[in-house]
């Protein structure tokens, strides 16, 4: 598995990505109780952010690729569970919502129908998907 990221470098340059996705966990809104995974979690802010909203009876999994993203994910938040894993191939079944924030672009173009397919096949069927990613003309009408 590819492992190309500076955790600590990151979140001290960068962690205002996961702070633009914090809308994902509004709009996903999981419930108390609900099992939900953080997809191309990096250092886990909002696989934390997850873990307060599903509260002591729901579970939260962040899950990466990355080596270095998770030690720093697990170094900095206690309460998810982190996991190693590819977005394509997926270790989990049954869930009730997943979201992902600023990962999906990162996978080739030619693998991301894989990871959709993963995804719905790790959802329950009511199970529901929110992501926010990377693309192009995304920022048209910003620039
Ligand atoms: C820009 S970071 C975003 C991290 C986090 N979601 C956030 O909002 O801060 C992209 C993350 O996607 C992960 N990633 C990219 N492709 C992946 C894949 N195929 N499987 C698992 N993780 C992947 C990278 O390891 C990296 O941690």
């Amino acid at each position: 598995m590819s492992d190309d990221w500076d955790a600590a470098r990151y979140d001290a340059e960068q962690s205002f990505v996961a702070e633009y996705g914090t809308a994902l966990v509004d709009l996903l809104d999981p419930a108390a109780g609900a099992t939900v995974l953080d997809l191309g979690c990096g250092t886990g802010d909002l696989t934390a952010r997850l873990d307060q909203r599903v509260g002591e009876q729901g579970r939260a999994v962040g899950i990466d690729q990355s080596a270095s993203m998770l030690s720093r994910a697990r170094e900095c938040h206690e309460e998810p569970t982190f996991l190693r894993g590819d977005l394509r191939a997926l270790p989990v079944e049954g869930v009730d919502g997943a979201l992902s924030n600023a990962a999906l672009h990162w996978v080739p173009a030619t693998d991301q129908d894989g990871v959709l397919a993963a995804v719905a096949d790790a959802l329950r069927p009511e199970g529901r998907f929110v992501a926010e990613l990377g693309g192009t003309g995304n920022v048209a009408s910003v620039v």
